[in-house]
């Protein structure tokens, strides 16, 4: 992947990378749709890295239709499909990680220990690996993207991290691998949890710039939902991922609710489009 990477780039071609753990859907599309629109050539991974999952969450269980993806990376006009072994980029003798630092202690590093140090990782050797000019990534996981642009910074890396918006299902839910996990009664409670994005930010729109405010409007919703737990609902600045005194345009209300045992995540930006 290396060598082809380098001869690209050598030639001349600009690579945009999109990384995912594959069981694609309509939100990773969008991603390589970009990509494919700003540079000559496209890079696809495709890699459930064991690192970023704790020892009771769902590595094993995660959904691997390579076939299916297959097919459909090359619809869209990939030009490579990366798709290691985890034995490649995990080989025994494997010792060095990536410390992400305090941002990863919170909000999905709170719930998750250790999560992000196994998603920076594994993203600084993919991106070794593949040699983008632009990376691109999805809104739905923002604190992901703010820890991304943080690595870049922080370690000098001459990538253009792009984040894209979080695409959804008509009725609200974001697409997620992990929605195939919801029952039926589970699937039609979901959208309630998109709903309670909306009507903070509605409220942050017609001036309400209390942070605890629209924590209770959005937390009450989801409490709602039958057979929920609330792991977090929080009004963050994208930079500090603390709570501000007062909520302001580009402010972001994150949360992440258990629907039976499986966990959601969505966020909106309050204020402005995107990230
Ligand atoms: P994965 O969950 O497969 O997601 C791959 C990319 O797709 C991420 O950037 C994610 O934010 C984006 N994505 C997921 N759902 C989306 C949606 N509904 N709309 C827009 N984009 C969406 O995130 C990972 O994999 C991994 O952590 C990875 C970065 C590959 C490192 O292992």
């Amino acid at each position: 992947m290396q060598e082809q990477a380098i001869a690209w780039r050598q030639a001349g071609d600009a690579i945009g990378f999109v990384p995912t753990m594959g069981a694609l859907h309509a939100g990773h599309d969008s991603l390589v749709a970009r990509a494919r629109r700003e540079n000559q050539r496209v890079i696809v991974s495709i890699f459930v890295n064991p690192a970023q999952f704790g020892p009771n969450e769902d590595f094993e269980a995660y959904p691997r239709p390579f076939e299916v993806d297959y097919a459909r990376l090359d619809a869209l006009g990939a030009d490579a499909i990366f798709h290691p072994p985890v034995e490649q980029i995990y080989p025994p003798a494997f010792k060095t990680h990536v410390d992400p630092g305090p941002l990863a202690e919170v909000l999905e590093g709170k719930s998750r220990p250790g999560h992000f140090a196994g998603v920076l990782t594994v993203v600084l050797k993919l991106f070794n690996l593949t040699q983008p000019k632009r990376a691109y990534f999805g809104q739905k996981d923002f604190q992901q993207v703010i820890l991304v642009r943080q690595l870049v910074r922080d370690l000098g890396l001459p990538i253009r991290i792009v984040a894209c918006p979080t695409v959804r299902e008509p009725d609200g839910l974001a697409l997620s691998s992990r929605n195939a996990y919801l029952d039926p009664a589970q699937r039609a409670a979901a959208p309630a949890i998109s709903r309670a994005l909306d009507a903070a930010a509605l409220s942050f729109g017609k001036g309400q710039a209390h942070p605890a405010e629209h924590e209770s409007t959005a937390r009450s919703a989801l409490e709602k939902i039958p057979g929920s737990t609330i792991e977090y609902v929080a009004v963050v600045d994208p930079t500090t991922l603390r709570t501000p005194a007062r909520a302001i345009a580009g402010s972001v209300l994150a949360v992440a609710v258990k629907l039976g045992s499986t966990r959601l995540i969505d966020n909106v930006v309050l204020g402005a489009e995107r990230l």
